[in-house]
C-alpha cells in the first residue's frame, strides 16, 4: 500500500518467560488514526516501547516509511520521523514550557536529556525557524498562554499535552501515544481529542493506546485489539464494538 507509513511484521516480545508479544502484524497509513486497545498486561505499552526502540524485540521486522528499523537506536527512530509519548508524564520541572517543547526540536542532540541543558541554555543554537516551529506547536496543542511557565508548576493536564507537543517537535510522520487521556476530565478529553484530529489534519499518522472506550471509538479510524499479546481483532469502531472476541476479552469489562 503506497501510503503506509509504518509496517509491523510478525513482531514479538519475550520479557523471561514472558511472551508480552506475540507475533503481531499491523500496518499504519499516512494520516490514520489507530487505536490500541485491550486489558492490562495485553501488551499494549510494550509495542509502543518496541516500536520506539527502547527495547528491542525478541523477534519480527519493523518499517518506517519503507526502512527497516527494528535494530535502530531511539533517537535515530526519532530522527526517521517516529515519535512517542510515555504513559507517565515525563519533564523537567525547572524547565519552561516553552524550553520543554525546544529540547524535543533536537531527537539526536538531547539523547541524553542532561548533556542538553548546556546547549540549551545557550539559546543561540536554536534559531528562528526552531522558534517559529514551536510558537505553532504551542498553539496546536493550547499551551501558548503558559509558554514562560515552569513546567513543575503547571497541571497535569497541561503535563500531557506538553509531552504530545514535544514529542511533535521533532517534525514525525508518525506519533505514538500511550494512554493520554488518563486521569483527565470530560473536557480535557474533548481537547485531547481535538488535538489528536488536527495532528492527523497535518498529515501524520496517530497510534493511541486508550482505555476511555467512547474517546477510542469517537476518534479511531481503525482499532487493533490486543490479548494477551497477540492480536485478537482489527477494524473499524463499529466492527470492533461487535466484534464477540472483543466483548469477550474486553468490551464487557470495560462497559
Ligand atoms: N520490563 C518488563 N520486564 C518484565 N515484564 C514486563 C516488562 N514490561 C512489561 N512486562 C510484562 O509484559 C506484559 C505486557 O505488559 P504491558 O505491555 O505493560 O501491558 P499493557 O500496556 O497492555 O497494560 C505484562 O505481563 C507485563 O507484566
Ligand atoms: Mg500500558
Amino acid at each position: 500500500m503506497a501510503d503506509t507509513i509504518l509496517r509491523v511484521d510478525a513482531l514479538s516480545k519475550n520479557f523471561g518467560g514472558v511472551r508480552a508479544i506475540r507475533d503481531l502484524s499491523f500496518d499504519v497509513a499516512a494520516g490514520e488514526i489507530l487505536g490500541l486497545i485491550g486489558p492490562n498486561g495485553s501488551g499494549k505499552s510494550t509495542t509502543v516501547n518496541v516500536l520506539a526502540g527502547l527495547l528491542p524485540p525478541t523477534s519480527g521486522s519493523i518499517v518506517l516509511g519503507g526502512q527497516s528499523i527494528e535494530r535502530m537506536p531511539e533517537p535515530q527512530r526519532v530522527a526517521k520521523g517516529l515519535a512517542r509519548t510515555f504513559q507517565t508524564a515525563r519533564v523537567f520541572p525547572e524547565f519552561t514550557v516553552r524550553q520543554h517543547v525546544t529540547i524535543g526540536c533536537h531527537p539526536i542532540r538531547t539523547v541524553n536529556p542532561f548533556a542538553s541543558i548546556l546547549p540549551l541554555g545557550a539559546a543561540s543554537v536554536d534559531d528562528d525557524e526552531t522558534a517559529a516551529h514551536v510558537d505553532d506547536l504551542l498553539r496546536l496543542c493550547s499551551l501558548a498562554s503558559i509558554a514562560d511557565r515552569p513546567v513543575g508548576g503547571i497541571s497535569s493536564a497541561q503535563q500531557r499535552f506538553l509531552m504530545i507537543a514535544t514529542a511533535l517537535a521533532a517534525r514525525p510522520r508518525i506519533l505514538l501515544v500511550d494512554e493520554p487521556a488518563a486521569g483527565l476530565v470530560e473536557h480535557e478529553r474533548q481537547e485531547l481529542a481535538e488535538l489528536v484530529r488536527g495532528i492527523r489534519k497535518r498529515g501524520l499518522a496517530v497510534v493511541i493506546i486508550e482505555h476511555h472506550m467512547a474517546l477510542i471509538m469517537a476518534l479511531c479510524d481503525r482499532i487493533v485489539v490486543l490479548n494477551f499479546g497477540s492480536k485478537i481483532a482489527q477494524g473499524t469502531p463499529a466492527e470492533i464494538r461487535a466484534n464477540p472476541a472483543v466483548i469477550d476479552a474486553y468490551l464487557g469489562e470495560a462497559a
